[in-house]
């Protein structure tokens, strides 16, 4: 155990190395020992806690909670939507409405389960009437997400929709000609895919979205349930 340092024993220990001769001292801050997830989910946290009050775009003023996005700090795979609807509104969580229920249905039949995972947004307050998200939102916002990305670090973020995956590669190639296919974020790879909400009008590109998931999967080295 080490004593604590006070400015007093400080001062003491700097005028006994100034007696030895000492000019200057290189300063390196230890890091606390602590394994790596703690330290991300530390991270997170203090995210968060800024984004409580964010006011840096006009859904400040309809939401009722800011959706930071929740999961494994440490996760391999990361899902990135588009924004909050009613139902992530009112409890302050990421897909929890109907889109949500059949994301779950894809993290479950990819062998994961949600805690292992990462799940955030682009946008983490409500667009009303949930409408598309606005440039000058997306701009707002998308440094938290990026922030979010830093920290967690996932191998591989399956960008859930057009704005996603747009907003994500920076490009405005049509989503169904992004899906299917890796794409790099700095380290961390990308794969697009339809958005869980246009799957429920549209039940069959469910094939295509799994066929995507398993490309996921065999880079991730896993195996499907
Ligand atoms: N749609 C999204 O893009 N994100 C959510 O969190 C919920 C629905």
């Amino acid at each position: 155990m080490t004593s604590p340092v006070t400015p007093g024993t400080l001062r003491e220990v700097l005028r006994f190395y100034r007696a030895l001769g000492f000019e200057s001292m290189p300063l390196r801050i230890k890091e606390t020992a602590s394994a790596p997830p703690e330290r991300k989910a530390r991270a997170l946290a203090g995210l968060k806690g800024h984004m409580g009050t964010c006011t840096k775009c006009d859904l400040c003023r309809g939401r009722t909670n800011v959706v930071f996005g929740e999961g494994n700090p440490d996760a391999e795979l990361m899902f990135v939507g588009e924004a909050p609807g009613k139902e992530e509104d009112r409890q302050g969580r990421p897909f929890v409405g109907d889109a949500g229920k059949l994301l779950d249905r894809l993290i479950d039949r990819m062998g994961f389960s949600r805690e292992e995972v990462y799940i955030a947004n682009i946008l983490k307050c409500r667009p009303p009437g949930n409408r598309d998200p606005k440039e000058e939102e997306i701009e707002a916002c998308l440094p938290v997400l990026k922030k979010q990305i830093e920290i967690v670090a996932p191998r591989v973020i399956i960008s859930l929709g057009r704005i996603s995956a747009q907003t994500l590669l920076g490009t405005k190639t049509p989503i169904s000609k992004l899906r299917g296919k890796f794409a790099k974020l700095g380290t961390v790879l990308v794969m697009p895919t339809y958005h869980p909400a246009y799957l429920l009008r549209n039940p069959k590109a469910k094939t295509v979205v799994w066929e995507d998931a398993q490309q996921v999967l065999k880079k991730l080295g896993r195996k499907p349930r």
